[in-house]
């Protein structure tokens, strides 16, 4: 079992790492044969999107899940406090030898097409009524916050922006692993996924986490 990233950061700004968090890094841990064959003989570049405190981004390098001289790594996020979180995580967790940039980004916003080889999201799923506002300066933090989690109509506002933009994001042998909850309806959401798109979809992992069932797919060509 590989170890857990150390985090230490405010929890009034970032996302505090929990189930969905943990079971993104144990879907990589579970990856890590395929990933490493999947990109044995070239650099491949990693992306989360909504690093958050940078518990998944850490755990990635940390652990090697693809190895440190054939990786590098970014992390996006729309919250700026995310950004400072996830540089300080790296380097409380020792992962100086790694290469990883962060940027403050609305999703692939900040991405040049077809350059991702791995992509993992896990993203504001929440059903909620809407999805917040841009908060209009760096100080409003609950409001940042705010957006870790509401994820508008069935929790699939965000979700669908991005499924609709992976085409462009993904290279052509890319893999993006995205994190759903039960009241996302995730079969139907993979179906009508599968009608436009010839691509492969796999379930990595389901989990029970409280009252929420968490699940883990990964999108490939
Ligand atoms: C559920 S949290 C996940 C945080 C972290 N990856 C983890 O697993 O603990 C969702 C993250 O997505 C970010 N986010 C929300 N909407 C976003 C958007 N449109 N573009 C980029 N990041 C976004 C939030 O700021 C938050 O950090």
């Amino acid at each position: 079992m590989l170890p857990t990233p150390y985090v230490k950061c405010d929890y009034n700004k970032v996302y505090e790492p929990a189930e969905d968090s943990f079971l993104l890094l144990d879907c990589l841990e579970k990856e890590q044969g395929f990933l490493n064959e999947r990109f044995n003989n070239r650099l491949a570049v990693v992306c989360e999107i909504g690093s958050g405190s940078g518990v998944v981004t850490t755990f990635i390098m940390q652990n090697k899940i693809i190895p440190q001289e054939r990786s590098i790594h970014l992390a996006v996020d729309i919250n700026p406090w995310a950004l400072e979180a996830t540089l300080d995580t790296a380097k409380l967790n020792s992962c100086e030898n790694s290469y990883l940039d962060v940027v403050q980004s609305d999703l692939n916003a900040c991405l040049r097409d077809n350059q991702i080889d791995v992509l993992v999201f896990n993203p504001p799923y929440v059903p909620a009524e809407g999805v917040p506002d841009f908060p209009e300066s760096r100080e409003q933090a609950d409001q940042w916050l705010d957006l870790a989690l509401l994820g508008g109509k069935d929790g699939m506002a965000i979700t669908d922006k991005l499924l609709q933009q992976l085409d462009k994001i993904l290279s052509q042998d890319g893999v993006a692993y995205i994190l759903f909850c039960a009241r996302n309806r995730p079969e139907e959401v993979v179906k009508k996924f599968l009608k436009t798109h010839n691509w492969n979809v796999k379930l990595i992992e389901i989990r029970k986490a409280g009252w929420e069932v968490l699940s883990v797919y990964s999108f490939t060509r």
